[in-house]
């Protein structure tokens, strides 16, 4: 147990944490808050974090997904052209880290020629897959320089994994994937990392299966089961999953679940993992949590919208990179009015999914919290 904890620990580190990089990210990260947190005014930098949600398409159909219905709103219109021309943009604008996701990104035309041009400006980039084309394409992974593989396993069941992804085989194939990824990379990188949804159907046998994937991962991590977010594929209405969901008697079963996690991986014990139940079962207490999502990150859509809020209907499209250059939507009028409106706390929304975990780091860093220049716009 002790030798997976220190290994766990070691890996957290999956992208460039060398000086300059750091330095890069650090400077990003503080140019933007300066610029756009307290003065709301334009940013020299482009966004700390992008995820570039380059294809709805996907060859699975998960239960509790809404990729299919997100493929008909925002179809896969972006050209290799436009697409390379934004990847030196993000590139320019000293964007840290972008990841790819979907859909599934394995099934973009243009993914590696994209993380090609990423990677000549020292952009760290990891990609999610559900794992189906992993094994046909790890020489192009390691040929590209991708810094992470998230792939996504929700059991160590063979029958209930394909049976929640409805796609007979996808177990065995991204298991296949991930051991020919390991015998082909250089040292440890790609970094491989496993994504299991933590849901009324798991989170019983969650402490044994991150036991179990740790022995073929590097790292081996949890996000919560959501639903109803517009501006994604977690937009799936609540209804139509509810047995994923817990039932309100179940919350101290789920708190002693996790606890038990927490107990055996230091890896979860913070914040955002911590309070799981609470976004759950009482999200108005998280409500005071105050959401940098503008400030720091965006979302590329397949068809070159661009948004801040993954879950929020009143955040909608700030641009579209089809006829608008980042720095231009980043900058923009309509991002500075969301903006504004989270400086001033009116947003008035909560999410807990993993690329947001950072508003659930941030809040538990006290000097974040205290700063009053950070605070004279909130209630
Ligand atoms: C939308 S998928 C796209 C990438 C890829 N197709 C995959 O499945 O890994 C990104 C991640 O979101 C997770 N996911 C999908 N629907 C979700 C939901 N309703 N709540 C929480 N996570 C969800 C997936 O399991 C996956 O880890
Ligand atoms: S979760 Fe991933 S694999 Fe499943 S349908 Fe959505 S995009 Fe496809």
């Amino acid at each position: 147990m002790t030798i997976k904890k220190t290994k766990l620990l070691q890996n957290t580190s999956s992208f460039a944490f060398d000086f300059i990089n750091l330095t890069k990210a650090v400077t990003t990260f503080f140019s933007n808050l300066v610029r756009t947190r307290i003065f709301n005014s334009d940013a020299k930098r482009g966004p700390l974090f992008i995820s570039w949600l380059c294809t709805y398409r996907c060859n699975a159909d998960c239960l509790f997904c809404n990729a299919s219905e997100m493929n008909k709103l925002h179809p896969e219109t972006l050209s290799l052209e436009r697409s390379l021309e934004i990847a030196h943009q993000i590139g320019r604008a000293k964007t840290w880290v972008v990841g790819f996701t979907g859909g599934e990104v394995l099934l973009w035309p243009y993914l590696f020629d994209v993380i090609h041009v990423l990677k000549q400006y020292g952009v760290n980039v990891y990609i999610i897959t559900n794992g189906m084309l992993l094994k046909q394409n790890v020489e192009k992974i390691i040929d590209a320089k991708v810094d992470a593989v998230v792939v996504s396993i929700d059991s160590l069941d063979p029958q209930e994994h394909d049976y929640n992804r409805r796609r007979k085989g996808l177990y065995d194939f991204l298991i296949e994937g991930i051991k020919y990824l390991k015998e082909k990379r250089k040292g440890e990188k790609p970094l491989i990392k496993s994504m299991s949804i933590f849901s009324r159907r798991s989170y019983l046998n969650i402490e044994e299966t991150i036991t179990q994937l740790l022995k073929i991962v590097d790292v081996a991590s949890i996000q919560p089961i959501v639903s109803d977010y517009v501006n994604s594929p977690h937009g799936i209405k609540k209804e139509e999953i509810t047995s994923f969901f817990p039932e309100v008697e179940e919350e101290s079963a789920i708190k002693n679940a996790l606890g038990r996690l927490i107990k055996k991986f230091s890896f979860f014990n913070n914040f955002y993992f911590k309070n799981i139940p609470t976004y759950w079962f009482h999200p108005e207490r998280l409500l005071k949590i105050k959401c940098w999502a503008p400030f720091l990150r965006l979302l590329i859509m397949p068809d070159g919208n661009v948004v801040h809020c993954a879950a929020n209907s009143k955040y909608s499209s700030v641009g579209n990179l089809k006829d608008m250059t980042l720095m231009e939507v980043w900058n923009g009028p309509e991002i500075k009015r969301h903006r504004e409106e989270l400086r001033r706390g009116e947003n008035n929304c909560i999410c807990w999914s993993q690329d947001v975990s950072f508003n659930a780091f941030l809040y538990s860093l006290s000097l974040m919290n205290r700063l009053p220049v950070f605070k004279k716009h909130f209630r």
